[in-house]
């Protein structure tokens, strides 16, 4: 696809070439990403950044991708403030916000909210998170956190074995990485989950058709068996009627560094969307696994700027331009450690 002036709000829009193309984009943000050397390519650009439900990644992240580019970034964080209260359509507020920014970033509770803001808007939307729909922004990151992770295991995204766990029913982040992953060839994916909160149907029949394996699993000891990557999840227990509902599946499937050297092949990528709960009843990633070198999830959050990055260079069209805008800063230490 050409990305420039396209809103994304699927990753249904996106083929294995594009896909690609975000990534090798993304490889070229890094040193800036990294503050190794400073862009303003965007200067005097806008970011609208309409978080309208709990976020500290995506909001953030966007906005440092945007700031890291040289733009600006203005957000509302909070339904409450803005005049949807007042019973403004989302259209009219498309209309409005959209002259004020070049590029908004939206997360909405509601399913196909983002989507049909981007209807009337006049700028690029990117989709932050729609109610348990889809999270595609997430998904890149995700799977280009896969790719870099088994490079070092000299394999690739073809061929991938993962299990996914948890709350498969509510998690967006899941919908968006399980419809992704179906570009790739000879996916075997193995879904852990309660009956009640297994993966909805047409995500399922996708994959089937597209030629891959899926298996079931209520066991997490079973389906953790025999894989690359294990991606867990938290009980989202937001989309639940009750807190006392969500809690009857928090803690269901745990992973720790005990059942890790137990069930799973060595070099198992350990990865989660975030924020993992650590209240005591859910921990579903122990944090005894943080001095595991394979949870990746913390280099999964920080390949979420470089992608963010990647994306609003490819649909503000300044991937050429970036290092033409390049300059060296003194501020910059080289104390400050990537992994
Ligand atoms: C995810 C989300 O909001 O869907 N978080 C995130 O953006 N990294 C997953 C979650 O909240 O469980």
């Amino acid at each position: 696809m050409n990305f420039v002036g396209e809103h994304i709000l699927s990753v249904a829009q996106l083929n294995r070439a594009d896909v690609e193309e975000i990534f090798a984009v993304a490889d070229k943000m890094t040193p800036f990403a990294h503050r190794e050397r400073v862009t303003r390519v965007l200067d005097g650009a806008v970011l609208c950044n309409l978080f309208f439900e709990a976020s500290t990644r995506t909001r953030l992240s966007f906005g440092a991708a945007f700031n890291l580019l040289g733009g600006s970034v203005r957000e509302t964080t909070d339904m409450e403030s803005t005049s949807l209260v007042k019973g403004e359509s989302l259209k009219d507020f498309a209309r409005v916000v959209s002259a004020y920014s070049d590029v908004i970033v939206m997360r909405h509770p509601i399913d196909g909210a983002v989507a049909e803001f981007a209807e009337s808007s006049r700028s690029p939307v990117l989709n932050g998170g729609d109610g348990s729909n889809e999270h595609p922004t997430q998904a890149l990151l995700d799977v280009y956190t896969i790719k870099k992770e088994l490079r070092t295991r000299k394999k690739g995204l073809d061929d991938l074995r993962i299990a996914v766990i948890g709350d498969l029913k509510y998690g967006r982040a899941v919908h968006s990485l399980i419809k992704l992953l179906k570009l790739f060839r000879n996916i075997t994916v193995h879904l852990i989950a309660p009956p009640v909160l297994s993966a909805p149907e047409s995500v399922i029949t996708e994959l089937q058709k597209a030629g891959h394996e899926v298996r079931h699993f209520e066991q997490l000891e079973h389906g953790i068996q025999g894989v690359d990557v294990l991606y867990m999840t938290r009980t989202q227990e937001e989309r639940f009627s009750s807190s006392a509902e969500a809690r009857e599946y928090q803690g269901l499937f745990r992973i720790n560094q005990a059942v890790y050297s137990q069930h799973c092949e060595p070099d198992t990528v350990i990865m989660h969307p975030l924020p993992r709960d650590s209240r005591e009843a859910a921990q579903e990633v122990n944090v005894d696994l943080d001095s595991n070198p394979n949870l990746a999830v913390f280099r999964q959050s920080d390949n979420g700027l470089i992608v963010r990055m990647a994306l609003f260079a490819l649909i503000l069209d300044v991937v050429n331009k970036v290092e033409d805008y390049s300059t060296q800063v003194g501020w910059f230490t080289d104390a400050r450690k990537w992994d």
